[in-house]
């Protein structure tokens, strides 16, 4: 199946199993804002306990805050967002359509190198076994072709974004012909800067009412705590500030589904260290980045670092966890070295003193920071891309099930009565009360055993047992394991200690 497709199947499983739908549907949505399901929240909700607990529990020197959304808005003058967080942005004026110039000129890379993987896919089936994709890579003059005018429009891009150059983008876009793909034309209009933030008045009368923005990134809410929680945490270097909350921004180009939002989540951890030691601490967390999202067993070839060549003014190294989705590999988490900018601005801007006072050297110095920032909906798209299988069974029917990592999975074990009477459903219950204080149980009577089976995979319930006749008799249950689909007799008083362990977020922080 096209990958495209596979895409597809997976969105429209997230809304017809309850997991993502799109906002206020009722009036045909809104652009690139979604809702979280009863199973979505569920899901949402690991993750994001996997994150915190690897954060504040794993680590005694990282500890929690939640700011608030709505900052004074000198914040946003002083990080740069107001002057600098800008796409720049095109539009066709034949379809109407609006675009990111930087967005449709990736897009034309990308085609370069499908070209060349069509290439490779050609010649595979041309030699046959004897094929030899390295060496085919390094010597095809048609290959080299494609690959020389890829990485021509590549240098002259990145100069382009490097510079800001909105004539030049524009330039390419007309150079490389490249057409909008609405109205298939190439008239467009000239490239500008817009920002990404949302803006709102706050105060109650018109004069009185001021500007203030919807934050773009948690991270500012930590900076301008970090004095608050250094002095009354006593903390000391190196020492980080973990925080997950919503962030806003005004994406021209929303697509692919939950992966560009306009509103979306994030997990933010600011890591201050001692001025000079921050390029030894930034290869540390992007190893201990890395072991976070492989202990979900997802194998290490669906990831890869991205490691930026050209650098934002403040930093001095900056990578991206990428993870092989669908449509590629795409970013999922950036850690960032962002020396000592963000303090330092805050510091000119608001004309505190926002230094770190060290015992040791008995000096007072600006500390520098090494970020990480993920995605809470990218690494919630990333788990379902990888979790979605659809297998041909025996009797040739396909069963459609979500092989979520049991940790993370909505629902960790579902009861079912093997018939609505006789006492069967009062059992299940029991079973339920006695073990919904450690982990999500969910009870299903309606349809056949095998029906409810399904159900439960769709949504990736890695458990499920079956309460017949038998158990009245003697307190044992059938239960079905998700993936190999294959059944066991056991005592209920042995489920707690079968499926506990197995579906506990600590199991997933003990591989980390
Ligand atoms: N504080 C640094 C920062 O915000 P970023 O690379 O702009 O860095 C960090 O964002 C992460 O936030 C990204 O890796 C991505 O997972 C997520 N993210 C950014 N924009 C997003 C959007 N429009 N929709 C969903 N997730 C987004």
């Amino acid at each position: 199946m096209a990958q495209e497709d596979v895409f597809k199947k997976i969105v429209s499983h997230c809304k017809e199993y309850g997991f993502v739908f799109p906002s206020s549907e009722v009036y045909d949505g809104l652009a690139a804002v979604y809702d979280y399901g009863q199973n979505g929240v569920e899901l949402k909700n690991n993750i994001k306990e996997y994150w915190w607990k690897s954060m504040v529990l794993m680590h005694d020197n990282i500890v929690g805050i939640d700011s608030a959304i709505f900052m004074h808005p000198t914040i946003w003058k002083a990080s740069g967002h107001v002057d600098a967080f800008n796409d720049p942005l095109i539009d066709n004026r034949d379809s109407k359509k609006r675009y990111r110039a930087d967005v449709l000129i990736e897009d034309q890379m990308a085609k370069y190198d499908e070209k060349i993987e069509k290439e490779v896919a050609k010649a595979r089936k041309r030699f046959g076994e004897s094929f030899d994709e390295a060496q085919y890579l390094s010597t095809s003059p048609r290959v080299k072709e494609i690959a020389d005018k890829r990485d021509a429009l590549h240098e002259r891009f990145q100069k382009a974004m490097n510079d800001m150059n909105l004539e030049e983008l524009r330039q390419i876009i007309l150079d490389e012909e490249i057409v909008c793909p609405i109205s298939g034309t190439k008239n467009w209009t000239e490239v500008r800067q817009f920002n990404l933030m949302f803006a709102t008045e706050f105060g109650s009368t018109a004069e009185g009412a001021s500007k203030v923005y919807l934050r773009p990134e948690t991270a500012q809410g930590i900076f301008v705590n970090y004095l608050n929680v250094q002095k009354t945490g006593r903390m000391k270097l190196p020492f980080g500030i973990a925080q997950i909350g919503k962030a806003f921004r005004n994406e021209i180009v929303a697509r692919q589904f939950i992966f560009r939002m306009r509103e979306f989540e994030q997990m933010e951890m600011q890591f201050f260290v001692q001025p000079g030691t921050e390029l030894e601490w930034f290869p540390k967390w992007k190893e201990t980045r890395m072991r976070w999202h492989q202990a979900l067993g997802f194998g290490a070839e669906n990831y890869r670092f991205h490691d930026h060549d050209k650098l934002a003014h403040y930093a001095n190294a900056a990578t991206d966890i990428e993870f092989r989705m669908p449509f590629g590999f795409k970013e999922v988490e950036g850690i960032h070295s962002r020396t000592n900018f963000d303090l330092s601005q805050h510091e000119k801007f608001s004309g505190r003193s926002i230094k770190y006072f060290d015992p040791q050297t008995n000096e007072s110095y600006t500390p520098y920071v090494i970020e990480t920032s993920i995605g809470v909906d990218r690494m919630f798209l990333s788990v379902m891309c990888h979790s979605y299988t659809e297998e041909q069974l025996e009797n040739g029917e396909t069963r459609v099930v979500l092989k979520l990592p049991a940790a993370l999975a909505p629902v960790k074990l579902a009861v079912l009565p093997l018939v609505k009477k006789d006492g069967l459903p009062e059992k299940a219950q029991e079973i339920i009360n006695d073990l919904k204080f450690h982990f999500n149980c969910k009870y299903d009577e309606k349809d056949t055993v095998g029906k409810r089976y399904r159900r439960q995979d769709a949504i990736g319930t890695p458990y499920c047992v079956t309460v017949d006749y038998d158990t009245l008799k003697d307190d044992s249950v059938t239960i079905r394991f998700r993936d190999t689909m294959e059944q066991e007799r056991v005592k209920i008083s042995d489920l707690r200690s079968i499926i506990e362990d197995k579906v506990s977020i600590a199991s997933l922080l003990k591989k980390n």
